[in-house]
């Protein structure tokens, strides 16, 4: 059977995907959990070119939790140099590519070496059309919803806003992710079940796919497969079928 291909008609407009596994990667070859993360550089970069070309508007990448920081420091620092890296590697081509990158999450705990280049890319692919590239990076989803709630409960405070005006486009603008979609499709590879914090607000109608791939060896190939299986899901955003085909 001939493999079936992405209906570029019916793409996810945005794909968040936890890269899970850089760790059990490396440990099945009796090395380094750090060797595992460059490896998984390696996946980020073809990753995001098949996303690109494929015409994906937004593609969310989590690559570093908030709790990600009580990690042993030296794979923290690992895997800032790492992000670091791939900053200055892929800088002319994201630009070459039309890439915007912006970043989730709480910057100012992040070494300033990367925090400058990261800002500095953003700065300058800020007008860039054709993909929008969200680095989560020092993230968490409850802390992003924390940092909303007391941003609005300030201005709740100060009088700028009425309780009743609050509404969920409210907490949409409050949060990182103010200015992309919601995600439609959220990908976890390395086998676990789980969101570990990302996106839980925005991803209220988002299609889930888990696989069982650890994130190095994760190529366009599985991605394409996500995609596809994304592509034959019925999403009725809490109304019927029969709605949804009135609508279509
Ligand atoms: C989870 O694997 C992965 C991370 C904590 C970091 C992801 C980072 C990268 C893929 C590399 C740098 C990112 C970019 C955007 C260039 P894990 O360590 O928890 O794996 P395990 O579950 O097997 O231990």
């Amino acid at each position: 059977m001939a493999p079936q291909r992405i209906d570029r008609r019916a793409l996810p407009r945005h794909i968040g995907i936890i890269m899970d596994g850089n760790g059990r990667w490396a440990n099945q070859r009796g090395w380094e959990r750090t060797r595992g993360h460059k490896a998984g550089s390696k996946a980020v970069r073809k990753v995001v070119k098949a996303c690109r070309r494929w015409g994906v508007e937004v593609l969310t990448l989590y690559a570093f939790s908030a709790q990600n920081w009580g990690r042993p420091d030296f794979e923290v620092k690992a895997l800032m140099d790492l992000l670091a890296e791939f900053i200055a590697r892929e800088w002319e081509e994201i630009m070459e590519r039309g890439i915007r990158v912006v970043h989730l999450g709480e910057l100012r705990k992040v070494p300033v070496e990367v925090r400058k280049r990261l800002l500095s890319l953003e700065k300058a692919s800020r007008k860039n059309r054709d993909m929008t590239l969200a680095l989560a990076l020092s993230y968490g989803s409850r802390e992003e919803l924390l940092r909303a709630s007391r941003n609005l409960a300030r201005r709740v405070s100060e009088g700028k806003l009425l309780p009743r005006d609050l509404d969920l486009s409210t907490i949409d603008k409050a949060l990182y992710t103010s200015r992309l979609p919601d995600p439609d499709l959220i990908i976890r590879t390395g086998g676990e079940m789980r969101l570990s914090n990302f996106l839980l607000w925005q991803s209220a109608y988002a299609e889930l796919y888990f696989s069982k791939v650890l994130w190095p060896d994760f190529t366009t190939e599985h991605l394409r497969l996500a995609i596809v299986d994304y592509q034959s899901r019925k999403r009725r955003f809490g109304l019927t079928d029969e709605q949804i085909q009135d609508r279509l």
